[in-house]
């Protein structure tokens, strides 16, 4: 289909000719005032516009501006016309955006070659519009998919580590579940706002499956120990918290963000922190102990209570559950936290299978 050209013009002389000189080869609209065309962008989309400077009330360069102004109309290429070929007036019409300018009278030749090559200028330019447009999704897809890949590597690892000591196998993707709830249950409740926004929700929910990553550097005759352990086992498995937090550094310290990173840290270090200061490796208490760890805290002793162990059975039913935590509120784990999660009972008991 032909190119649209809208020509904006008081005199009806001119407009008659531009209609002449180039309505073989494009579908011309004619405006006698910058009002009328305005009126005519309303609903139509042209490929050109060629605006005459003098007019009355507004004049072409008043057009102009109030074209750039307006997103849906200013990247449509504008050629002005003008009886007025001094270099005050030409550089003028470049510097408010014009492509080009033709002056008048029209010579036909002249009019007819600078329409066709701005026209043409034109379609390169979305051609390559399009081309950026496409490569930067390609980009962003293949990123997105290296990412995806990723995170299963690393969830992948973390399950086949934690398989060593736990005989369901469900550990990380349960606690992973249970975190997410959790974090977007305090975020729908606004509760934490100085800390908690969509991005670390989504950051917590990433990280919680490294938590026991340390756990690899743990001998399996304390892992899989089935009666209690000596003190010196109890040190040793202790430590899996900050063989988590290295390892962590090791693995994805160079390809995450920052963000990212510091909470997956905060996470595998402060897991076993307990509200009261007595939890380990720090002994932090209460807002010392990061939120992502408070949040990390409940969701694992909550799956730990849930299923079976190599040294316990899985506790039921879910009042005794609930019971252990609330009795670990204020003590072990941050108590308001406690009771939001106590609250989402029905929902925590639904992802168990
Ligand atoms: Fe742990």
């Amino acid at each position: 289909m032909n190119e649209i050209i809208l020509v904006v013009d008081d005199d009806s002389a001119n407009l008659m000719l531009a209609q002449k000189i180039l309505g073989k080869e494009y579908r011309v609209a004619a405006a006698n005032s910058g009002m009328a065309a305005f009126k005519y962008l309303e609903k139509n989309r042209p490929d050109l516009i060629l605006l005459d400077i003098n007019m009355p009330q507004m004049d072409g360069f008043e057009a102009m501006e109030r074209l750039k102004q307006n997103e849906k109309h200013n990247n449509i290429p504008v050629i002005f016309l003008t009886a007025d070929k001094s270099v005050e007036t030409e550089t003028r019409c470049f510097q408010t955006g014009a492509l080009d300018f033709v002056g008048k009278p029209f010579v036909p030749e002249i009019l007819k070659s600078r329409v066709k090559r701005i026209l043409e200028l034109e379609k390169y330019h979305t051609k390559l519009e399009e081309m950026v447009k496409e490569q930067a999704e390609i980009i962003t897809s293949r990123t997105r998919r290296i990412s995806e890949i990723q995170e299963h590597v690393i969830e992948g690892m973390a399950n086949l580590i934690e398989s060593r000591d736990n005989s369901t196998g469900k550990h990380v993707k349960n606690t992973k579940q249970y975190v997410k709830l959790l974090a977007e249950e305090l975020w729908e409740r606004k509760m934490y706002t100085e800390i908690l926004d969509e991005e670390y929700i989504q950051n917590i929910i990433k990280a919680a499956p490294l938590h026991d990553v340390g756990k690899i550097k743990v001998p399996d005759g304390i892992l899989q120990k089935p009666g209690s352990l000596t003190e010196e086992e109890y040190t040793e498995m202790k430590r899996h918290t900050e063989y988590s937090q290295d390892i962590i550094q090791d693995i994805i310290g160079d390809v995450e963000d920052e963000k990212y990173l510091k909470i997956a840290k905060e996470i595998a270090l402060y897991h076993h922190e307990r509200w009261d200061g007595e939890g380990y490796p720090k002994g932090l208490s209460g807002e010392e102990i990061p939120l992502c760890a408070r949040i990390m805290a409940l969701a694992d002793v909550f799956d730990a209570l849930c299923e079976e162990r190599c040294y316990k059975p899985a506790i039921r039913p879910m009042d005794r559950v609930v019971e252990i935590l609330t009795e670990g509120k204020g003590t072990q784990f941050d108590p308001v936290m406690t009771d939001v999660f106590i609250s989402m009972r029905d929902r925590l008991e639904a992802l168990l299978d």
